[in-house]
């Protein structure tokens, strides 16, 4: 796990963004179908302005990509501004031209949502591996909405929220976390752990105690960022605030200040 401690959350969407490039842009020649794998939430959403920057003033194409969603509520009414598939066409697919036909999520508003998230999982299969899937950490170590106590071998499936995740997200309901879905469809982290390259981004003084646990904690259900120490390829970008309970802080700044350079992300 590599862990990249930075000075401001810009900095964090920096690297966020090279990482999303890297995938894009890896292989010489004509760019191949990428998949990527995109969160929701306040944390990429720098990199997103980023990744927006660098398609308008730079070229960066995404026409050949294929976007999957990590979760989506249950219950939301299509096109509901703060369903998740609504909330990313707004802050990303649709500034960078990614046609929406080619954006998928778990479908919230099924009329049978278990279904619903079997026929997520097999799509993301039938897509073949996430190049790279996007991050981000709850305040109670959730990824994905794998709330704490989630099997570490989960696939899509319903959850229901914790009510701190319910009150973390009602500032997005004007408040009001009655509005706040009890139930989502999530990637399980079973289905996380088939990505390729996983990048977690934190920023913030609240995400300072589920960072640590996750990237020096014991690898446990009751964290379950934590499985990320079983993937091959993750990347942990956090801000000074949010990595300041990292005990080997020190040797992450090290270890990034000697970068071979052709280490890449
Ligand atoms: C969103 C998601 C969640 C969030 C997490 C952090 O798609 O899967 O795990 O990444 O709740 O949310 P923010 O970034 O809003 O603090």
């Amino acid at each position: 796990m590599e862990v990249v401690l930075l000075p401001t959350p810009a900095d964090c969407g920096q690297v966020v963004a090279d990482a999303v490039q890297a995938a894009l842009t890896g292989a010489a020649g004509p760019p191949a179908p990428a998949v990527i794998g995109l969160a929701t939430g306040s944390s990429p959403l720098l990199a997103y302005r980023e990744l927006v920057r660098r398609h308008r003033e730079e070229g960066l194409s995404f026409a050949a990509v294929e976007a999957f969603l990590l979760d989506e509520y249950v219950g939301l009414p299509a096109g509901h501004p703060e369903s998740y598939r609504e909330v990313i066409r707004r802050e990303l697919t649709d500034a960078v031209g990614i046609d929406p036909a080619r954006v998928h999520g778990p479908d919230g508003s099924a009329p049978d949502p278990l279904a619903a998230a079997t026929a997520y999982e097999e799509r993301l299969r039938a897509a073949g591996p996430v190049a790279v899937q996007l991050l981000g950490i709850g305040a109670n170590g959730h990824i994905g909405f794998n709330e704490p106590g989630s099997s570490l071998g989960s696939r899509t499936r319903v959850k229901t929220l914790t009510e701190q995740t319910r009150a973390d997200n009602a500032r997005f309901f004007g408040g009001d976390v009655d509005a706040v879905p009890r139930h989502v469809l999530t990637q399980g982290l079973g289905t996380i752990l088939r990505a390729e390259h996983l990048v977690l981004v934190a920023t913030g003084a609240a995400k300072a105690a589920p960072v640590a646990a996750a990237v020096e904690g014991p690898l446990t259900a009751s964290v379950p960022a934590s499985v990320l120490q079983l993937h091959p390829h993750v990347t942990v970008v956090v801000d000074e605030a949010a990595g300041s309970r990292l005990e080997r802080a020190g040797h992450y700044r090290y270890v990034l200040e000697h970068k071979l350079a052709d280490q890449g992300w």
